[in-house]
């Protein structure tokens, strides 16, 4: 490019940037990655906390071959959403949430983590730079995703000496391809997600590519996710693979007790709340695969799954349908979840920040 056409397409970019859409197709959003403009960077060394951040251009980054990350995998993430409301305000969901439970994780995982404050800033600066492709209400959200890694080159197994915390966006809809049909999960009693003394109940990277085997198989055969069952028994109910699992019997509503192994969904902990608000009794404990069969209604929470209502699960050769359509339970817990999260229903808990 000569300097003249440079500096020309430089101009047409940050013109772009600060239109008010992007110029994509807002109805077809699936759960893919899209590149947005803008990710927020900082670093810190062991022993001292992290500096204070910036926004660069969203990119590739680049890592020692013997980064921690990159060798014995230490690293975390998040997920969390930024919306329109339709009075066009841009809001968060229980972002310090998310704050804590990162640095749970790195407690778990001997890595520093940044301060709630700066988690917070750092996700609001995210989606405010990258705006455009926040989109239109009603039709997706701009999904957040925090990553906390190891960066420091370390050869002998032992904690990095560098981290680094990366923040970066990407527009999203609906999780499943399935869209907001019913779900159809196949429990495994042969692959386990985490185990007792793991690191299931933290958000580590770590948790993540072994369930991808048993989820792919599951895909192929046309299920939408894998259940998996606690690695003791193997007769609890654990989590999904994306997601965390409720099931309706009756007038109560169970699900799985974190007990380390199960992921502190903060979904699933505003769903219990919400659920009780609505005058239904919510029981946390271990709930064995035979009551899962034997529910009225099934569903799962998840930040990106948001609450999926489940259609059939697929058990030891065995299927059992749940009752779908209108007058869910889990239907009405989701118009709720989603009308709190886009301004529509008065957010009696505090949950929403705007930014
Ligand atoms: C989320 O729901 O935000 C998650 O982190 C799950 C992931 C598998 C997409």
């Amino acid at each position: 490019l000569t300097a003249q056409a440079a500096s020309a397409l430089q101009k047409n970019e940050t013109r772009l940037r600060h239109e008010e859409y992007a110029d994509i197709d807002w109805n077809n959003l699936g759960f893919g990655l899209r590149p947005t403009d803008y990710m927020y960077k900082s670093k810190c060394t062991s022993h001292n906390t992290f500096q204070q951040g910036q926004l660069i251009d969203y990119g590739n980054v680049e890592l020692s071959p013997a980064a921690g990350v990159l060798n014995y995998g230490q690293g975390l993430f998040e997920g969390m959403k930024a919306v329109r409301g339709e009075d066009g305000r841009v809001l968060l969901f229980r972002p310090d949430q998310n704050a804590i439970r990162m640095q749970i994780g790195a407690e778990r995982m001997c890595m520093q983590s940044p301060s709630v404050e700066q988690f917070v800033d750092a996700v609001k600066q995210t989606a405010i730079a990258n705006k455009r492709w926040i989109p239109p209400p009603g039709k997706g959200s701009l999904y957040i995703r925090p990553l906390l890694i190891g960066t420091g080159p370390i050869l002998g197994l032992s904690p990095a000496h560098e981290y680094t915390f990366l923040v970066y966006a990407s527009p999203v809809g609906n999780y499943f391809k399935e869209g907001t049909a019913p779900l159809n999960l196949y429990v495994h009693n042969e692959f386990h997600r985490t185990t007792r003394g793991g690191v299931g109940g933290v958000k580590s990277i770590t948790n993540y590519a072994p369930v991808l085997k048993p989820l792919l198989r599951a895909k192929e055969q046309g299920f939408s996710d894998v259940v998996y069952l606690d690695s003791v028994h193997k007769k609890y109910i654990e989590e999904v693979s994306s997601c965390n699992i409720f099931l309706v019997k009756g007038d109560v509503i169970s699900t799985p007790s974190t007990i380390g192994t199960i992921l502190e969904g903060i979904t699933r902990k505003s769903i219990i709340d919400i659920a009780q608000d609505l005058g239904y009794k919510v029981v946390e404990r271990l709930v064995a695969i035979d009551e899962l069969m034997e529910a009225d209604e099934v569903f799962t929470t998840g930040t990106a799954v948001t609450v999926a209502t489940v259609g059939s699960i697929t058990y030891n050769g065995q299927r059992v349908e749940y009752k779908t359509g209108d007058g869910l339970l889990s239907q009405r817990l989701y118009k709720r979840l989603v009308g709190i999260q886009v301004g529509k229903i008065e957010d009696k808990h505090n949950w929403v920040v705007e930014i």
